[in-house]
């Protein structure tokens, strides 16, 4: 690790940036955006590797002069420290981000998503960063009826071990902000789809079971509703707001496209030619949120932020991407994904 304050090519970054979480799948798109848009960033990317990292999400950029991986864990100090060495602006992606893996057993939640914020907060502020974007999720408001939309003020009410473990770091980074006016701002995200996302979640889960000819497990009835954004949109309203957000302030991120899962499901077996006997219901997930849906107007207004992908196209290139790269989600499903894969849904694939 160097705490070097030149680029490899001896010249001085306009900005030094730390990304943790940089080998899954939102920090790996994040990293990806940033060589595009940020050439003259240099970006320390720290990941700790955990089942959910994945180098190869990060492959082409590693080669990049402009960047720098460190294997290390947000809970580690020492680590931290070293890492933050000049840098100017701090994107915390890493977490542990499964919901259904929060219902397994949360030690690993609490020990990440909030010891490792906590400590990052320290460090970061030890290091006098000017920014620090805390990439929090819209499951930290819990679940809405069947109207209405999650605004920036609505009240914190997280329902799994999961967004209760994002919560508690959110109102950390609040009181950071109160009681040191560090700069801390917060993003609160709907859900991602994308390249490179770990095929636990739905939509990888999904498309690669069906690739397979494999069944798909659907929780419940499937009508709850989740608000679909892709992944670059994602990126593009954090670098907004590294931009153009105001310290202590908390923008709401989403699609404007919320939807009940098995319309989402539908549109997939349909692009794969499947039918619908491809699904199965199954137990629904413990406490599962029935509908989120985000106002994002804050953003859209106040860093003039609006997400561009198109979702029937967005799916249907992510579709591709997941057809055209099996050697990506073959390695992952083997070995402990399978043992996951049985205990989380009784049977194995
Ligand atoms: P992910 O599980 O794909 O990636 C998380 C990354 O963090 C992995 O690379 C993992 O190795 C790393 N990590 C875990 N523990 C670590 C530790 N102690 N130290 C260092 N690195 C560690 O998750 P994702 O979907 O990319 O989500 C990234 C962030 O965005 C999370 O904070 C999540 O809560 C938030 N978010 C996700 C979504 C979504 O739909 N995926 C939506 C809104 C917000
Ligand atoms: O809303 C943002 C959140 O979106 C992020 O904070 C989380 O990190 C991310 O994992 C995601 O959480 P969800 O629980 O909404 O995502 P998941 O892909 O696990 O599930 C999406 C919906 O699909 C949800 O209603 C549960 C349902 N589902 C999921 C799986 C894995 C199924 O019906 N069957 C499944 O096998």
């Amino acid at each position: 690790m160097s705490p070097s304050t030149k680029n490899k090519n001896n010249t001085k970054p306009e900005k030094r940036i730390l990304v943790t979480g940089a080998a899954g799948f939102i920090g790996s798109n994040f990293v990806h955006l940033l060589l595009n848009e940020k050439p003259n960033w240099h970006i320390v990317a720290l990941d700790s590797l955990t089942y959910a990292g994945n180098l190869a999400n990060l492959t082409d950029c590693l080669e990049n002069q402009n960047v720098e991986f460190i294997k290390g864990d947000i809970c580690d100090p020492q680590t931290v420290t070293q890492a933050l060495a000049n840098v100017d602006i701090v994107v915390n992606f890493a977490a542990e981000s499964h919901v259904d893996r929060s219902i397994l057993g949360c030690q690993d939640f609490i020990r990440t998503n909030v010891t490792g914020t906590q400590v990052l907060l320290d460090a970061a502020r030890a290091a006098n960063v000017k920014r620090f974007i805390q990439i929090s999720t819209d499951e930290v408001y819990g679940s809405l009826g069947p109207e209405g939309y999650f605004t920036e003020t609505s009240p914190l009410a997280p329902n799994s071990p999961y967004s209760a473990s994002k919560a508690a770091a959110d109102l950390l980074c609040r009181a950071y902000f109160k009681t040191y006016q560090f700069p801390v701002i917060v993003t609160r995200c709907s859900n991602n789809y994308g390249p490179y996302q770990f095929p636990e979640k739905l939509i990888p889960l999904f498309v690669t079971n069906l690739i397979e000819n494999k069944k798909v497990p659907v929780y419940g009835d499937g009508l709850q509703v989740r608000d679909w954004i892709h992944v670059n949109d994602h990126c593009t309203a954090i670098l907004a707001v590294i931009e153009k957000g105001a310290p202590g302030e908390i923008y709401n991120v989403g699609g404007n496209n919320d939807r009940p899962n098995l319309e989402l499901v539908k549109m997939i077996l349909e692009y794969l030619d499947k039918s619908e006997s491809s699904i199965e219901y199954v137990t629904d997930r413990p406490g599962h949120d029935r509908r989120y849906a985000v106002d994002c107007s804050k953003i859209e207004r106040e860093l003039r932020w609006e997400p561009n992908i198109d979702f029937a196209e967005g799916l249907t290139r992510t579709i591709d991407w997941y057809k055209e790269n099996p050697q990506w989600w073959q390695q992952i499903k083997t070995g402990q994904y399978l043992k996951y894969y049985q205990q989380q849904y009784g049977v194995t694939i």
